[in-house]
């Protein structure tokens, strides 16, 4: 005999473990299906975000900031360090721990919420009154059955053909959060977010880095000034070596297990580059492979995602999906906030999403953080826009703390000041973006971001700077 619940949700990353928490708050006999297992071979709640993504890859972020700080930083407050080393395997060793503590963190929200986990992956078998969700674990199979099914199964790695990742010497995400040992020189193809964190953490551990961008825009998605200021920071201040508008041709593994990138350069020219490691991180994409999509006549589109209107409804009733396998950004906090919503719409509210409001953030550093439109985009909208910048370089908490670099920009709308973009460069980025964030979901002004009390010294103050120089009337400068 099957089980029969209200919600069954199949996958348990962000998107789906939270959509099961929501769903099951709101009285609903709710499981959630996942079958990820960790590299011990126990099975893991939390999905590519406390797995194989956000939570390890800030872990790893973290201990190489504090390895540069001690080598670089410390000296200008006075501090002298000396022998500072490395020791990857304890690095590594906290990085699983805190992913650990977090996806145990999940089983116990399962537990106190009374969610169900079924373990195994899911295909969609049957559609009637209820659907039948068939469970695959190793030999075992077996069957749940829901009024309402949510697909939240993610995404993976994007492959590129002729370039076999094994995850040894030729690494997706996966590979690329559990080196061993620090490469001498770690090749990435891809320049996007991932490249960017990951070749960030082991440049800054001793590795030589060079990537490999087939765009001839280096952060095709950022404000120009951002792009400007990230370029210098990464490039000149950094050394990370990042060669844009490449061809990738081939890649090869040497009997000594080096890694030999051959390539066309942006102009035109035969290139090679030899490395120990090579990341690829070139994009991903969503899995919907084993999910039965057919056999339920779910619609799923050319490229693989599930096709979902604004609300994350599918093309059947009471079928939803949400995060990285529809449409939007592949974000954790968009797929958190999606499956809000749908368990929400489930149990007859009226929740909203406003997706011109979901920030972005590179944990580089300095960090990089943005929400709404760059000043180009505004401007190929046909929207005649204002804009203020301030730099953190005249900021009092700033050169206290010695994270001098950066700026915020502000763009706003000309006629009514209305904010429809923030772009923030600095270290502590992430945590700076969500005060425009809030501001945009109230559809606020530039001028009322000038008007707010900011307590001072803080980093703060310089969003409010530059919310005055879109009036052209900055107080500090
Ligand atoms: P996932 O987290 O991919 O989870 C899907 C789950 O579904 C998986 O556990 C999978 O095993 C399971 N599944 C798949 N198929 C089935 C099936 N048939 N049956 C049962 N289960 C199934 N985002 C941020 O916002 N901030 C960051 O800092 C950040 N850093 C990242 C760093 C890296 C290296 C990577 C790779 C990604 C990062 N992301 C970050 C992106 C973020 O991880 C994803 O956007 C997020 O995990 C998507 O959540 P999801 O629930 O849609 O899918
Ligand atoms: P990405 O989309 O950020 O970047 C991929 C880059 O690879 C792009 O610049 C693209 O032009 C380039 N590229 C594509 N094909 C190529 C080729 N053949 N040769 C050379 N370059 C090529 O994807 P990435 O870095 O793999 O990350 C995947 C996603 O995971 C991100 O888009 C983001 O949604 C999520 N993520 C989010 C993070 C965060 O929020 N801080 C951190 C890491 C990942």
């Amino acid at each position: 005999m099957s089980q029969t619940f209200d919600v069954v949700v199949i996958g348990a990353g962000p998107g789906g473990y939270i959509a099961a928490v929501r769903a099951a708050q709101l009285g609903l006999k709710t499981a959630c299906i996942e079958g990820w297992a960790n590299p011990k071979g126990e099975l893991a709640l939390g999905g590519t975000c406390l797995n194989v993504g956000c939570i390890p890859s800030k872990a790893l972020l973290a201990t190489s900031e504090e390895f540069e700080k001690a080598n670089h930083h410390l000296d200008e407050h006075g501090i002298s360090v000396a022998g500072v080393k490395i020791d990857v395997g304890r690095m590594q060793a906290r990085k699983d721990a805190i992913v650990g503590k977090m996806t145990k963190g999940v089983e116990f929200l399962f537990k106190k919420n009374k969610i169900t986990w079924v373990k195994g992956f899911g295909k969609l078998v049957a559609n009637g009154d209820l659907y039948t969700v068939e469970v695959t674990l190793g030999d075992r199979k077996e069957s749940v059955q829901a009024k309402h099914v949510i697909v939240a199964t993610g995404s993976k790695a994007r492959q590129l053909p002729n370039v076999p990742v094994d995850n040894q010497a030729i690494c997706d995400n996966e590979g690329a959060l559990a080196f061993g040992t620090v490469p001498k020189r770690l090749g990435v193809i891809g320049a996007g977010v991932i490249g960017l964190e990951l070749g960030s953490v082991w440049r800054r551990l001793g590795a030589e880095v060079t990537i490999l961008e087939a765009l001839p825009e280096f952060l095709s998605p950022c404000d120009e000034a951002v792009q400007k200021e990230a370029w210098k920071a990464f490039t000149k201040e950094q050394g990370l070596e990042i060669r844009l508008g490449v061809k990738i041709e081939k890649v090869s593994t040497r009997k000594n297990s080096a890694v030999v990138i051959e390539y066309t350069d942006d102009k035109g020219l035969a290139q090679k580059l030899e490395c120990d490691k090579l990341v690829v991180s070139v994009g991903r994409v969503p899995n919907t492979d084993g999910l039965g999509a057919t056999n339920v006549g779910l619609k799923v589109d050319e490229r693989g995602f599930v096709e979902v209107d604004g609300q994350c409804r599918t093309n059947l009733p009471n079928v939803w999906a949400i995060g990285d396998v529809v449409r939007g950004p592949m974000l954790a906090h968009k797929a958190e906030d999606e499956g809000v919503m749908v368990a929400e719409l489930i149990a007859g509210q009226k929740p909203h999403i406003d997706y011109d409001c979901i920030p972005w953030i590179i944990y580089t550093s300095p960090e990089i953080a943005w929400v709404g439109l760059t000043e180009k985009k505004a401007k190929e909208k046909g929207i005649a826009v204002r804009t203020g910048q301030f730099p953190f370089a005249i900021n009092g908490r700033a050169l206290g703390t010695g994270q001098t670099q950066g700026f915020v920009k502000i763009v706003a709308d000309a006629a009514t000041d209305r904010v429809l973009g923030v772009h923030i460069v600095h270290a502590h980025a992430s945590d700076l973006i969500q005060e425009a964030v809030t501001v945009m979901e109230f559809k606020g002004a530039a001028e009322d971001i000038a008007r707010i009390c900011h307590g001072h010294p803080t980093l703060s103050e310089v969003m409010r700077e530059a919310a005055l120089a879109v009036d052209k009337r900055s107080l500090n400068s």
